[in-house]
């Protein structure tokens, strides 16, 4: 079978799964059928979903789950997560648990900033483009106002546009770096628009500067878009309890597991080997709200982990200290996200998430996010310091593992029941599973 297709995106829905399933499939009825199961019987839904991306055959499920218990600021909240991994929203729930009842978890946005630029290519020296660009800045803020206008309404805009001289790593090249407020919303669109006139406006104006020879005259846009790298669009989150408070298990010693756990982020801050795995951790908890609200996960991994790295070496997100008998445990993560626009008016999960949230601002949202990243962080970094992860780890496990060999209710029963007390692992688990069908 031919495996070029020219013109598929023209095909029905029905066509494309039928091309897919007879080109790849060895039982082509089989594969139809498992696209299929997973349509919506909610014809409308269905169609909503299809018209998100292109070439859709069918949906792709993740569990949403809740994690109850979440006090921030001294607010109650239960966070959305969409998550397939076991564990995370169980650990997250432990440690909202854990700090609600030490004081709960603080939260501060400390800026907002989000950036764009437009990149080009400039023949003539940077005192002359310095000057055409203070002759022509204000026409950039006018050139935008169609677009601005709204976003200004609303307590946002454009907040500076700087002309950058990056001629020392490639030759004529400058740029465009313009900084952004765009208050509930994550902005994409609104920066990337402006950008784009910021663009036209540059070649138009170099066009007819007298100033400006035909070869000056003649400035070549690379390209203008934002930049998901938001060094100034900060949250922190912090928890704090008097160390010998930081244990709630007889067998371990507050102040023993106060002084391990920030010797862990200590390592963590130096040994990028670890401080990868500290971060993916965290992003466990951001990802999975970031999905359940609709925000883009790939833009804020991005963002996280060039942040992770600005010092030049990959290091800790999250920061610990004890001083004067008190255990502080804090994150600064950088967050470009929204509560309007995008898909939060969309779909409807999404919807249901940040009303659950109570209908929160872009800035409230970066708190929650920020929350559940430490909580994640907490939670995986106590169990690594005291009883290791493969014990809360594989008893979540165990159930995908009998879901996989399609356990019935009995002998889940009695799995659970025996690994209660016994070391778990998936051989362990699987022959046990056999012994009992035997
Ligand atoms: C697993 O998804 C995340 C952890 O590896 C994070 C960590 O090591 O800190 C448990």
């Amino acid at each position: 079978m031919n495996q070029n297709i020219k013109g598929f995106s023209k095909l029905s829905k029905q066509e494309k799964i039928e091309w897919i399933s007879n080109t790849y499939f060895s039982n082509p009825a089989k594969a139809t059928e498992t696209v299929k199961q997973y349509w919506n019987s909610n014809e409308d839904l269905q169609k909503l979903h299809d018209e998100f991306i292109e070439n859709t055959l069918t949906n792709f499920y993740l569990p949403y789950g809740v994690a109850p218990n979440f006090v921030i600021n001294g607010k109650n909240y239960t966070i959305p997560m969409a998550i397939e991994e076991s564990s995370v929203v169980a650990a997250a729930s432990k440690a909202a648990k854990f700090w609600e009842q030490r004081g709960g978890f603080k939260a501060t946005v400390i800026n907002t900033e989000k950036i764009g630029q437009v990149h080009f290519l400039f023949k003539g020296s940077f005192e002359k483009l310095q000057n055409f660009f203070s002759v022509i800045k204000p026409k950039f803020f006018s050139d935008t106002e169609n677009f601005t206008k709204n976003m200004q309404k609303r307590g946002g805009g454009i907040l500076d546009i700087e002309l950058r001289d990056k001629t020392s790593d490639i030759e004529n090249y400058f740029q465009l770096h313009a900084t952004f407020n765009t208050k509930d919303s994550m902005g994409a669109n609104f920066i990337n628009t402006c950008l784009e006139q910021f663009a036209k406006t540059l070649e138009n104006e170099a066009r007819e500067y007298n100033n400006f020879n035909e070869e000056e005259k003649n400035i070549q846009v690379i390209m203008s878009i934002l930049s998901n790298y938001v060094p100034n669009c900060i949250v922190r989150a912090e928890v704090s309890c008097p160390i010998d408070q930081l244990s709630d298990d007889p067998s371990i010693d507050s102040k023993e597991f106060a002084e391990k756990f920030v010797n862990a982020i200590k390592i963590a801050e130096i040994e990028p080997y670890r401080a990868v795995t500290h971060n993916k951790g965290i992003m466990n908890g951001i990802d999975a709200v970031i999905v359940a609200t609709g925000n883009d996960f790939r833009a804020v991994a991005a963002g996280v982990h060039a942040y992770a790295s600005r010092n030049g070496s990959y290091s800790s997100l999250s920061h610990a200290k004890i001083e004067n008998d008190v255990f502080t445990f804090w994150i600064d993560i950088p967050l470009a996200i929204g509560t309007i626009g995008g898909l939060t008016t969309l779909h409807p999960l999404v919807k249901f998430s940040l009303e659950m949230l109570g209908k929160p601002s872009a800035e409230e949202l970066m708190k929650i996010v920020a929350v559940t990243g430490l909580a994640q962080n907490f939670a995986a970094v106590r169990s690594l310091t005291t009883t290791g992860i493969q014990q809360g780890h594989m008893k979540m496990h165990i159930m995908n593992i009998l879901n996989q060999h399609q356990a019935t209710k009995e002998e889940k029963a009695k799995v659970l029941d025996y690994f209660k007390n016994n070391t778990i692992s998936h051989s362990l688990v699987v022959d046990y599973l056999e012994q009992l069908r035997k």
